[in-house]
């Protein structure tokens, strides 16, 4: 390696817990403080998946369940060369959501079973460090409305926030639950020190894959 890797930092939560929030935050911190750092979402909605995907959630068109999971897994997939290149070149990608919503949220649907909504998605690069914002659903109904996409309602919501507990008891990923019932700063500050003690161990080790 020429240069010291970037970490992949991942944050994962209900709705309403305040993730693409705290991932923009989160950016502009490390960046202040001389650390190269660029943020990611998925689904990526700017390519020919993603598009596929927005209009799925947006109801403008039906896909079948199994193969919408494997499109989720697809935008995913089509990323990992370019997110490879920037963390070999030391940048820190800060995503929100990964692999844990896909299987998190078409395993909260009738029919399907974790191991097989993880399956499409092992081997890909192993964030070195997931934190999950957790806040009841009573906290997050306080937030305000659901909107309109699909999956946005507090009986779907709950379903997925059980399958979100069940992957966190995997002790293969480095999961972290950040209270995000405090105040944007407080929660900004506790993502903040997760984040630079894995960027400070990430450097010295090779990525990972993940589920694997
Ligand atoms: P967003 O609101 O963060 O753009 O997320 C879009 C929706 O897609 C959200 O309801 C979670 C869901 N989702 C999946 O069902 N599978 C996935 O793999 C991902 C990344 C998101």
């Amino acid at each position: 390696m020429a240069c010291k890797r970037g970490a992949l930092i991942v944050l994962e939560g209900v709705d309403k817990a305040g993730k693409t929030t705290q991932c923009k935050k989160l950016v502009q911190a490390l960046q202040q403080c001389g650390r190269p750092a660029e943020m990611m979402r998925f689904p990526d909605r700017s390519t020919t998946i993603g598009q596929l995907i927005s209009a799925y959630l947006e109801k403008k068109s039906e896909l079948e369940d199994h193969t919408v999971h494997l499109l989720f897994s697809a935008n995913r997939w089509e990323m990992v060369p370019s997110m490879k290149k920037k963390l070999e070149q030391g940048i820190t990608l800060v995503v929100d959501r990964y692999a844990f919503s896909g299987a998190a949220f078409t395993s909260a649907k009738p029919g399907f079973c974790l191991d097989w909504c993880m399956k499409p998605d092992v081997g890909l690069p192993k964030p070195d460090l997931v934190m999950f914002l957790q806040l009841s659903p009573s906290e997050a109904a306080l937030r305000g409305q659901f909107g309109e996409e699909r999956y946005e309602t507090s009986v779907f919501q709950r379903a997925v926030q059980q399958k979100f507990e069940q992957l966190m008891k995997d002790p293969s990923v480095n999961w972290q639950v950040i209270d995000a019932s405090q105040n944007i700063e407080g929660v900004h500050n506790n993502i903040m020190d997760h984040s630079l003690n894995a960027i400070n161990t990430a450097q010295n080790q090779l990525l990972g894959e993940l589920w694997k």
